[in-house]
């Protein structure tokens, strides 16, 4: 295993590594490439081997794309590895035609070929991007991006930070990706890293002042990994979950969880004093690691400014008809541990054994991977509940494309907008959302071997 550096340890002789550079804003005339394309990557410490990655535009993580509210974003895809792909844009209301999950949206793209997206962005915030073909494998050998939209009226901060959060299996040997071929990766917690990264580089280091307001834009691209954070010198607010603002901001006031997929936006302001370290923290268990080191340099006002105001809200978003709404369930069963009685394979009834024998461990609904028929079909403009049991004894973060959703709290009240909600073990909770988006959508576990050993399945909402 690669050790990793705790917390409070001394950071001399730490090289400080820089982070990758902004790429340029999307203002060229025609489609802009985005090449998906073997690449190498300093991802362990240096002293060890570079890391051979699959990425879009030989950056790891893909170049940031950066796009105002209302645009239009326009990228060819051309596929330069060694096996097909597609690219999904997490958390965007999409055209469906555009949305990047082959055998459902699109093909996948072959070697050699290419793909034009081009879609409208209606919704301000923090979104990525991925393979959403073979992706357990595909976005853990790096095939991933920042898609920030911005808002036309930007809070007030000094910095706007995208931190891109993941960890990567690494032979501690050669350096080199972990084989995917590990049935246990499927069967229980998914495939989670021996080193963490941020902006694809470990130790990653910024510097600070004191009092200066940060944007912290965190997503979690991770296959598996849970993240769960803590700030040190540095205090502030959650304003937006998933892409989407919250009514207000929360002071954060205890650990941050963020599970695969999920994104929070944080306004923070740096506490800690000139010649000190601030921290992003990082637990495993009760250990503290620096995710993210900010080395503050010095002061930048002697005090801090008023509370943030909310993210101005994106346009129709309303959940409403709750008590009219149409009634969905969505039982999930599987996995190592509690497995399932039998359920429904290629056209018939397969006991836990067999279906493991095929890779395939998880059943949602009684049907392991995309069943013939959608979860259900919703009119245009009609509310769904979706009432979901985890029935199996492992966390799940399960994504639906297309809308966002919010969850029908026990006693009535309905949590933020979001994309992905960590389930853990035998938790029952409730999803109510507009089909406002018509297409077909997938819906699926985005701990991503999950997804590619039976947790997919997929809803329509009719034009
Ligand atoms: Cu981010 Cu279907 O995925
Ligand atoms: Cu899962």
């Amino acid at each position: 295993m690669i050790s990793r550096r705790g917390l409070l340890r001394g950071t001399a002789g730490l090289a400080t590594l820089p982070l990758l550079p902004r790429s340029l804003q999307a203002q060229a005339e025609g489609p802009q490439l985005l090449e998906a394309r073997p690449a190498q990557a300093q991802i362990a410490p240096e002293g060890y081997p570079k890391t051979d990655v699959w990425s879009y535009g030989g950056a790891l993580p893909g170049a940031e794309i950066r796009v105002a509210q209302g645009s239009r974003l326009t990228r060819k895809l051309v596929n330069s590895l060694p096996a097909p792909t597609s690219v999904h844009w997490h958390g965007i209301r999409i055209d469906n035609a555009m949305d990047g999950v082959p055998g459902v949206t699109q093909k996948a793209v072959q070697p050699g070929e290419t793909f034009l997206y081009d879609f409208d962005v209606k919704d301000a915030g923090t979104y990525w991007y991925h393979s959403h073909n073979q992706s357990f494998e595909q976005v853990a050998r790096g095939l991933h991006g920042p898609l920030i939209v911005e808002e036309s009226d930007p809070p007030d901060v000094d910095r706007d930070e995208v931190l891109v959060l993941d960890d990567f299996r690494l032979d501690p040997e050669t350096g080199q990706i972990a084989s995917f071929e590990n049935m246990h990766d499927f069967s229980h917690g998914g495939r989670v890293g021996n080193i963490a990264v941020t902006n694809g580089v470990f130790n990653a280091t910024l510097t600070a002042e004191q009092n200066e307001r940060l944007r912290l834009r965190l997503i979690n691209v991770a296959n598996a990994k849970i993240f769960e954070l803590e700030l040190r010198g540095l205090e502030g607010w959650v304003v937006a979950l998933d892409g989407m603002p919250l009514d207000s901001p929360i002071r954060i006031s205890e650990r941050l969880l963020l599970a695969p997929a999920q994104r929070a936006d944080l306004i923070v302001d740096v506490t800690a004093e000139p010649g000190a370290e601030a921290h992003l923290v990082r637990f495993e268990g009760d250990e503290g690691y620096s995710q993210v080191l900010f080395s503050v340099r010095e002061k930048a006002s002697d005090s801090r400014r008023d509370p943030p105001l909310p993210l101005p809200p994106n346009p129709d978003m309303a959940v409403t008809d709750l008590d009219d709404a149409m009634q969905s369930q969505l039982r999930m069963e599987g996995g190592a541990m509690r497995g399932f009685a039998s359920a429904h394979m290629n056209g018939r009834e397969v006991g836990f054994r067999e279906a493991a024998q095929s890779g395939k461990f998880w059943a949602l609904n009684g049907t392991l991977g995309m069943p013939d028929a959608p979860l259900f079909v919703a009119e245009r403009g009609q509310t769904v509940r979706v009432m979901m049991q985890n029935d199996t004894v492992f966390p799940h973060a399960m994504h639906l494309h297309g809308h966002h959703f919010r969850e029908v709290l026990p006693g009535g009240g309905l949590g933020p907008l979001r994309d992905t909600l960590l389930m853990f073990a035998d938790e029952r909770r409730e999803i109510a959302f507009v089909a406002h988006n018509p297409g077909d959508w997938v819906f699926h576990c985005h701990m991503l071997t999950h997804a590619a050993s039976g947790m997919m399945t997929r809803i329509k909402v009719l034009a």
